[in-house]
């Protein structure tokens, strides 16, 4: 049965779209089918990630009734299936709609659909909410980051989903809150934990995910332990030479 997940957070440039990218790669490394499409009609960018720059169909075609979700539909050489969203201005005058039924399929041969969600809790987001069956929200280990995605946590409950969890993104060792002080926060589990890295801006504009150029790499890593969250499995983390290396001129 496909799993729709809504990767959600309360304030723009969390990192959702890094880690719907990532985790899609990853779920796919793990074996499983993937789909993933971007639902941020007005803040398009998740085929980028992937070097998707034109595309004749996109997803505000599907919600126009337009075109068949199918033919919005790449393949991506790592074997995920991806929903791009229009780049084009001409496009924001779409009225989001719920493409859940479409998903369900057109994507039934699909483990995990992700969906990459809008900021915050406008119509975008709302649309994308009813077509889920669970959320992860993102945020930053700062307050007020913390405070917008606790309300997204609010509504996810009131539309009865299943909050996964929380993944943290960009953390440092500075920061004064800390991953079980969050996790109390939200009543919720912490299923991720990533740093701080300039590697992940080198393959957004490499346009390679970096769980797909570096496997091994600490975020790979921690956005692996998301992934096996997702399938139920135990997080056993692998470092590679480098990685060991670093910590270790780091102590
Ligand atoms: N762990 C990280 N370390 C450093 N930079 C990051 C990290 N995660 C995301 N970024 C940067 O933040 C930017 C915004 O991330 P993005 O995934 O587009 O956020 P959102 O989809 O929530 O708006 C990215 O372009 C990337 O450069
Ligand atoms: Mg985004």
């Amino acid at each position: 049965m496909t799993r729709i997940i809504g990767v959600m957070s309360g304030k723009g440039g969390v990192g959702k779209t890094t880690l719907v990218s990532n985790l899609g790669v990853s779920l796919s490394q793990g074996g499983k089918k993937v789909g993933i499409i971007d639902a941020n009609l007005s803040g398009a960018n998740l085929g980028l990630h992937f070097g998707l720059i034109s595309y004749p169909t996109s997803v505000h075609d599907v919600m126009r009734g337009n075109t068949s979700l199918t033919d919005a539909m790449y393949k991506h050489p790592s074997g995920i299936d991806i929903v791009p969203a229009s780049l084009s201005i001409e496009d924001l005058d779409v009225e989001p709609s719920n493409i859940r039924q479409q998903i369900m399929e057109s994507m039934s041969d699909k483990d995990y659909v992700l969906i990459d969600c809008a900021t915050g809790l406008d119509r975008e987001t709302m649309k994308a909410m009813e077509m889920v069956d669970d959320v992860i929200l993102v945020t930053h280990p700062e307050l007020p980051t913390i405070s917008d995605a606790l309300r997204t946590k609010t509504i996810a409950k009131k539309y009865d989903k299943n909050v996964l969890g929380i993944v943290l993104n960009r953390v440092s060792k500075s920061d004064e809150l800390k991953k079980e002080n969050i996790s109390a926060f939200f009543d919720l589990p912490v299923i991720g934990v990533i740093p701080e890295d300039h590697s992940i801006r080198r393959s957004i504009e490499a346009k390679n995910p970096i769980t797909l150029e570096h496997p091994k790499h600490q975020i790979s890593q921690e956005i692996h332990c998301v992934a096996n969250y997702i399938m139920g499995k135990k997080c056993a983390q692998k470092r590679s030479f480098m990685d060991k290396i670093k910590s270790f001129f780091r102590k």
